[in-house]
């Protein structure tokens, strides 16, 4: 049995993630961490002030975080502090925020952190590297559709989907939204919707003279990213500390 905590329990993902996990008979939901207090799915939601006191009650194996990127630096830092292995899907990392947790866990315990764990996305990002690969010469444009509620952007995804661009075509210029008069030029144009309940839209347009590839990803619903969360939770407990992606996961590395 796997004993799991979910940071932002009362969230969209984490109430996705808190149920799939209570359903899973390998999977035990042992609480839940959010801004205010509650239950969901039969076990306690805490607040963040009360996460250490729930860590040690309870000893999870894995902590899930699917919070805000200020929240979830400090979950990250408790979990390791606590020596429960991680599954971190929260986007919106500053640099300086990635290193804070890069410190907490290197040495210390396992932990997954993906932009993406739908495995679709994670297939399209493959698909994404071989396209770049072979066609550096061709104009590139990024697209992202999510809910009105999401509050980072570009998603976490459109920016792998950027790093993944910018390993292959070399490094270019971004342009987010064009207005006004310009040229095009080598840069990558990123642009960003928002709007009603779209789960996640990504789509890459490699433009050439008189043709054009576009690949794109759909999610249609959340689960698509809870279920690959799960995937990690079973897959990270017991691994060496230090930092892994859904590539590993998922055999893609
Ligand atoms: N990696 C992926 O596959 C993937 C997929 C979907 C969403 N996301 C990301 O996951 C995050 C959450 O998305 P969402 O749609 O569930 O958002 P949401 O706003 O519905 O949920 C976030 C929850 O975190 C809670 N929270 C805030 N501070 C907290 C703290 N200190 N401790 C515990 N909980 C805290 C909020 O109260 C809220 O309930 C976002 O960063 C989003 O971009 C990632």
């Amino acid at each position: 049995m796997t004993k799991v905590v979910v940071c932002g329990a009362l969230g969209r993902m984490g109430t996705t993630i808190g149920r799939l996990v209570n359903e899973a008979p390998d999977l035990t939901l042992a609480g839940g961490v959010d801004v205010r207090s509650g239950n969901f799915f039969g076990v306690k939601v805490v607040e963040a002030a009360r996460m250490d006191a729930l860590l040690a009650e309870e000893k999870p194996d894995v902590v899930i975080d699917f919070t805000v990127a200020g929240a979830a630096v400090e979950n990250v830092k408790t979990a390791a502090r606590h020596g429960a292995s991680l599954v971190v899907g929260t986007t919106g990392f500053t640099p300086e925020q990635r290193g804070e947790m890069a410190r907490a866990i290197e040495g210390h315990v396992p932990a997954v952190i993906s932009s993406n764990y739908s495995i679709g996305v994670n297939i399209f990002w493959q698909l994404l590297r071989q396209a770049a690969r072979m066609l550096p010469d061709y104009d590139i444009e990024v697209l992202e559709a999510h809910h009105r509620y999401k509050k980072d952007a570009p998603s976490g995804t459109a920016k792998t989907i950027l790093q993944i661009l910018e390993q292959e075509v070399g490094e270019r210029e971004k342009y987010y939204g064009r207005e006004g008069m310009m040229e095009r030029g080598r840069e990558i144009g990123v642009h960003v919707i928002r709007g009603g309940d779209i789960v996640g839209d990504h789509a890459v347009l490699f433009a050439g003279n008189f043709e054009t590839i576009q690949l794109s990803h759909r999610a249609y619903d959340r689960s698509v990213f809870a279920q690959g969360a799960l995937k990690a939770t079973r897959w990270v407990k017991g691994k060496k500390p230090g930092i892994y992606g859904m590539n590993d996961v998922l055999g893609l590395a």
